[in-house]
């Protein structure tokens, strides 16, 4: 299996003491950050102002994760404030390919997400555009929700369609990975796993995300 990236969400974090939660996660492959509207999902967080200083402070890269209306107007915003990785909603951009195509230009890695019921099928021919497929494996919007193991089979697709396309392509999980599900979806074939609530519940950030990597790589 290729290489295990884990990218601590910081919608799990202290809201109030968001620069030292960053750098409590240095030994992350780098921080996801979950920008929402209260339009595409119930819940609302932080726009490219607060992202922007952020990601002056952050000692990793930044993996932004948009679950906003409107990706096509937004996401370059994140790529020019110095966002390492833009991933979109399937379901919310209206021009994915020349979206995807903006990004990469911008010198940013070009993501995709997919709701656990979005299939799968109808982006496979999308991949050589993209530098990630996300398969949420919770209903976007909170931390802390259960694994939803439906979303298994479409991960095992997209993994067998990334190995049999020429395109490198991460494929990313979010949403309850923990040390008791993280094995499930390595297994399944994805090698980017997001979490939040196990890695900021946890006293000690750095073990909590050595446990992770340990049983992914297991
Ligand atoms: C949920 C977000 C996730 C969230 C995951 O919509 O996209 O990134 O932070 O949190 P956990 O790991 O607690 O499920
Ligand atoms: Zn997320």
């Amino acid at each position: 299996m290729s290489h295990v990236r884990i990218h601590p969400s910081i919608l799990s974090a202290d809201f109030a003491r968001l620069g030292e939660e960053l750098a409590a996660i240095e030994t992350a492959d780098a921080a996801h950050v979950d920008v929402m509207d209260n339009h595409f999902v119930p819940n609302l967080t932080w726009g490219p102002a607060v992202v922007e200083r952020l990601r002056e402070v952050s000692p990793v890269p930044f993996d932004v994760h948009l679950m906003i209306e409107d990706a096509d107007r937004w996401a370059p915003r994140y790529a020019e404030i110095g966002c390492e990785s833009v991933t979109f909603h399937a379901e919310a951009a209206t021009a994915p390919i020349k979206l995807a195509r903006e990004l990469r230009s911008q010198g940013a890695r070009a993501g995709m997400a997919l709701r656990p019921a979005t299939p799968v099928e109808p982006y496979l021919d999308l991949l050589p555009e993209l530098d990630l497929l996300l398969v949420m494996t919770v209903e976007p919007g909170f931390g802390g929700q259960a694994f939803l193991d439906v979303t298994l089979p479409k991960l095992r697709r997209a993994a067998e369609a990334i190995r049999g396309s020429s395109a490198r392509v991460a494929l990313q999980v979010d949403g309850g990975i923990s040390e008791a599900t993280i094995e499930r979806a390595a297994e399944a074939g994805a090698d980017v796993f997001v979490a939040g609530s196990s890695v900021y519940g946890a006293a000690d950030r750095a073990g909590a995300i050595e446990g992770l990597r340990g049983r992914a790589a297991a």
